[in-house]
C-alpha cells in the first residue's frame, strides 16, 4: 500500500473521530437498541463485546479500511512465514510455532538468508520438557539426598517471569503436582521472603533467562546456587539446577548440566516466551496436561487470527479499538480489569507485553511515527480495583478505556460470591456507560430526605458523566485452554498495533540505556569508590546514599 493510501485512511479516522459527539456511547444505544448484537463477536470460546465503545458502523468501517491500508494481514502472513519482521534485531517472530501441532513446518528466516526448521526444534524441546516433567512428578528424578521435588522456583525477570508467573497463579490449585515460587527482583528482600518457605532438599531451581546475562537474574541465581551449595554441597547443588535459555555456553559456565538445559531460539521474544522452555515452571507446577492444553488454546486463537475475516477477527478488532481510543479520541491509557482473582497477574503481564512492544516513537524506517502509539496499561483484578482506582475512571477528567474480563463459571462452589463478583463487573461497565444525571441524583437525594440546599451543594460531586468506553471479554470458564486463547488474543492484538503504527513491536532498545548506566553506577556504590561523572541530581543522591550507608556501619 502506498503512503498516500495509508495517510488517507488515518485522515479518515481523524475525520470520524472529529464528528460532533463522536465519543458518545449512550446516544448510539438510544439510536440502536440492538447495538449489542451488531457490536459483539465470538471466537475460540471468547465473547468480545465492544458495544460499550463509541465505535459505530462508520467508524468500524474506517478502522477496517485502515487495517487494510496498513497491510496488517499481509504482515501477519509474513510473521507466520518466518520472515524477519523484527527488523531492528533481524529476527523472525515465531511464537506461533511454539504452540503449533507437531511437525507444523514453521521455518524461521535467518540473517544469512537461510531458513531453519523452527517446528522441529520446538517439537524436540517440548518432548524433552514432557519427559523431564513426568520424571520429576513420578519421582524418577530426585534431589541430591534422594528426596522427591515438591517445590519449583523460577528465577527470571520480565518475560522470563511475568508470563509463567501469571499462568502459574491462574492455573495452580491445591491438587497441582508441585508448588511454584517466583523470584524476579534484584532486591534480595524478595529472596529473603521466599527462602523460609523452601526446603533445599526438595526444591528444583529453574534459571529462566533467554540471554543468561540479565544482571538481576544472574545475581539471584548466584544467591540461590550458594544456598543449595551450603545445604547440599557443590555436586549436590548441580542436581537441583535447571536452565531455560538460548545461551548454552553461559549455562554451562554457570554449572548447569547440559541435559538440564531446555533451549529455545531468538525468534521467540522474551514477552512472548511463556509457551517455550520458559514455561517449564508451568508444566512442573500445574502438570503437563495443563501446559499442553494452554498451548492448544493459544493455537486455537492463532488459527482464528490467521483465518478469520477482518470484521470477525478478535485480535484485529481489539487493536482497532485501541486505535480508535488512542489516535481517534486521544485517550492515552488503558485499564485491564479481570474479574477473576486467578488472573491477578494478568495486568502485570500485559504491561510488559503491550508497553515493551508498543512504547516506540519511530517507524520501521526510523522516521518519527507522527502519532501517539502504545497507551499506558495498568490494572488490578475486580472487585479490588473498585476500591482503589475506579474513582478516576468514573469521575476523573479524562476517560480511560477499560477491558473487563468476566468468567461465567467459577471453579469453586461459592455461587453466591461469584454472582456478587459478576454483578460488580457488569455494574462497573454499566456505570461507566450510563453515568448519573442531575435529575437522578436529585431524585435519589430527595427520596433520602436531603434538603434542597444540601442537594445543591453536593450535586456536582455526585454526578457521573457516563459515556466512558469499556470492552468486555466473556469466558465460559477459566481453564488452561481458555487462558491460552486469552493470552494469545492479546499477543496478536499487540502484533496488529505494531503493524498499524508501522513500528517494531518486537524489539526493546528502550531498556538498554538504564541497564548500561546501572553497570557504571554499580562500582561507585562500593565503599571507598570514587564518584563518576553524573548529572548533579544523580551525583547528589549517590553521595547521600554512601553517607547513609557509612553511618549505618559505624
Ligand atoms: O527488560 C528487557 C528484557 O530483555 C525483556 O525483554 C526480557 O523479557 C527480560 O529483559 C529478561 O531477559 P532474559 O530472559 O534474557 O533474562
Amino acid at each position: 500500500m502506498t503512503l498516500t493510501v495509508r495517510e488517507a485512511a488515518w485522515d479518515r479516522i481523524a475525520e470520524l473521530a472529529g464528528r460532533p459527539g463522536a465519543g458518545a456511547i449512550r446516544a448510539l444505544f438510544d439510536a440502536d437498541p440492538q447495538r449489542f448484537d451488531s457490536f459483539h463477536r465470538q471466537a475460540v470460546g471468547i465473547l468480545l463485546d465492544f458495544s460499550k465503545t463509541s465505535v459505530d458502523a462508520a467508524a468500524l468501517q474506517g478502522l477496517l479500511d485502515l487495517a487494510q491500508a496498513c497491510g496488517v494481514l499481509p504482515r501477519r502472513d509474513a510473521m507466520a512465514a518466518g520472515e524477519e519482521i523484527n527488523t531492528t534485531e533481524k529476527r523472525a517472530v515465531l511464537h506461533m510455532a511454539l504452540r503449533a501441532p507437531r511437525g507444523a513446518g514453521y521455518r524461521a528466516r535467518l540473517p544469512s538468508g537461510e531458513t531453519e526448521d523452527a517446528s522441529a526444534s520446538v517439537d524436540e524441546t517440548l518432548a524433552a520438557m514432557k519427559r523431564f516433567t513426568r520424571a520429576i512428578h513420578r519421582g524418577e528424578i530426585r534431589g541430591a539426598t534422594g528426596e522427591t521435588f515438591t517445590d519449583v522456583i523460577n528465577i527470571g525477570i520480565g518475560g522470563s517471569d511475568l508470563g509463567p508467573y501469571m499462568i502459574g497463579r491462574a492455573l495452580w490449585n491445591a491438587r497441582s503436582p508441585m508448588r511454584p515460587l517466583y523470584l524476579a527482583n534484584a532486591d534480595a528482600h524478595n529472596w529473603e521472603a521466599i527462602r523460609p518457605r523452601l526446603n533445599p532438599h526438595r526444591t528444583l531451581v529453574l534459571i529462566a533467562s533467554k540471554t543468561f546475562t540479565t544482571a538481576e537474574t544472574m545475581a539471584n541465581a548466584r544467591i540461590v546456587r550458594g544456598w543449595l551449595e551450603q545445604n547440599l554441597g557443590e555436586v549436590g547443588a548441580r542436581r537441583h539446577l535447571v536452565a531455560l535459555s538460548t545461551n548454552q555456553e553461559a549455562t554451562a559456565a554457570f554449572g548447569v548440566a547440559p541435559d538440564r538445559v531446555f533451549g529455545f531460539h531468538d525468534w521467540v521474544g522474551g514477552r512472548f516466551s511463556l509457551w517455550s522452555a520458559i514455561g517449564l515452571s508451568i508444566a512442573l507446577s500445574c502438570g503437563w496436561t495443563a501446559f499442553s492444553q494452554l498451548l492448544a488454546g493459544a493455537r486455537a486463537m492463532d488459527e482464528h487470527f490467521l483465518t478469520a475475516p477482518p470484521e470477525q477477527n478478535l485480535p484485529l478488532l481489539l487493536a482497532l479499538l485501541t486505535i480508535w481510543h488512542v489516535n481517534g479520541l486521544g485517550l492515552r491509557s488503558q485499564a485491564i480489569l479481570p474479574y477473576d482473582h486467578r488472573l491477578s497477574r494478568f495486568p502485570a503481564h500485559l504491561q510488559q507485553l503491550e508497553m515493551e512492544s508498543l512504547g516506540k516513537s519511530v517507524t520501521l524506517d526510523g522516521e518519527p511515527v507522527g502519532r501517539e502509539t502504545g497507551p499506558v496499561i495498568f490494572g488490578e483484578p475486580g472487585t479490588n480495583a473498585q476500591h482503589s482506582f475506579m474513582q478516576l475512571l468514573h469521575q476523573g477528567t479524562t476517560p480511560v478505556p477499560a477491558d473487563f474480563v468476566l468468567v461465567a463459571n467459577p471453579d469453586h462452589p461459592f455461587a453466591e460470591n461469584h454472582r456478587l463478583l459478576l454483578s460488580n463487573g457488569l455494574a462497573q461497565a454499566e456505570a461507566l456507560l450510563r453515568g448519573r444525571t442531575p435529575a437522578e441524583v436529585e431524585a435519589e437525594m430527595a427520596a433520602a430526605g436531603t434538603g434542597a440546599e444540601e442537594i445543591g451543594r453536593l450535586l456536582p460531586h455526585r454526578l457521573f458523566p457516563g459515556d466512558r468506553p469499556s470492552t468486555t471479554l466473556l469466558l465460559d470458564k477459566l481453564d488452561p485452554h481458555s487462558l491460552g486463547a486469552l493470552v494469545a488474543l492479546y499477543e496478536h492484538k499487540v502484533f496488529c498495533l505494531g503493524a498499524l503504527w508501522d513500528i517494531d513491536a518486537f524489539d526493546q532498545w528502550g531498556v538498554e540505556l538504564g541497564k548500561k548506566l546501572a553497570t557504571s553506577i554499580l562500582p561507585e556504590l562500593a565503599p571507598e569508590a570514587s564518584p563518576g561523572r553524573h548529572d548533579p541530581s544523580t551525583a547528589g543522591l549517590i553521595a547521600r546514599i554512601r553517607e547513609l550507608q557509612a553511618a549505618a556501619e559505624e
